[in-house]
């Protein structure tokens, strides 16, 4: 997390705890996924399943052919505003395989990591060997823990990702959920 970065998040937190009524519930309502480099593997599952009538979670699931010795990622936190998504907090690019080496070293990262470890086996360093499965399945992040580390204004917020693969572009995955009162 670069100098500024710091900054924002430090301005936004006092922001949000100052004027923001933390409270409310939230529902993931899209998640597309696309594979860029057929050659790599496959998708298994991408979708979004109900729990009940306010709650819902997400199941990705792909299947690698090649071992994957570079693994990388780029978001972007996007918000739904006057009818098109703007950026919104973060733009993060990061070495995946880096990360698993010492995640207390990415604040931001290590901290919605910390929302997704008991769901996925993206859990580890490179590399992930051919036959890999990787998954993220039947993930709601638990509620009051995420609404209390990123304490957002009600709205529609999106997750747009891309994963490379061996310097590839290998899947792009975004999301968005709804935060509602
Ligand atoms: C994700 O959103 C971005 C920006 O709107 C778009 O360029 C990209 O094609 C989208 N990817 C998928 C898989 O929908
Ligand atoms: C990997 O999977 C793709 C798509 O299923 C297939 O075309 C390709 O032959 C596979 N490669 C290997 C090395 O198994
Ligand atoms: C994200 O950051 C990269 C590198 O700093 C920049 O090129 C890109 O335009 C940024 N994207 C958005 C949506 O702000
Ligand atoms: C990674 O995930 C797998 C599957 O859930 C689990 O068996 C393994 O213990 C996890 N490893 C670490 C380092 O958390």
């Amino acid at each position: 997390m670069t100098r500024s970065q710091r900054i924002y998040l430090y301005l936004f937190w006092l922001i949000a705890f100052g004027f923001i009524q933390v409270n409310g519930s939230y529902k993931f309502n899209a998640l597309v996924c696309d594979l860029r480099a057929p050659e790599l593997g496959i998708i298994k599952q991408c979708n979004i399943k109900a729990i009940d009538r306010k709650h819902n979670m997400i199941n990705i699931e792909a299947l690698f052919n090649k071992t994957i010795s570079e693994f990388s990622i780029h978001f972007i936190m996007v918000k739904r505003e006057s009818g098109g998504w703007h950026p919104f907090m973060y733009n993060i690019s990061m070495d995946i395989c880096k990360f698993f080496r010492n995640p207390r070293k990415f604040f931001i990262p290590n901290l919605i990591y910390s929302f997704m470890k008991s769901f996925t086996n993206v859990n580890h360093s490179c590399p992930y060997k051919a036959g890999a499965d990787l998954s993220l399945l039947n993930w709601t992040p638990d509620e009051d823990g995420v609404i209390a580390k990123f304490p957002v204004d009600h709205g529609q917020y999106g997750l747009q990702t891309t994963w490379y693969i061996n310097k590839i572009v290998a899947i792009k995955i975004n999301g968005s959920v709804l935060f509602f009162k």
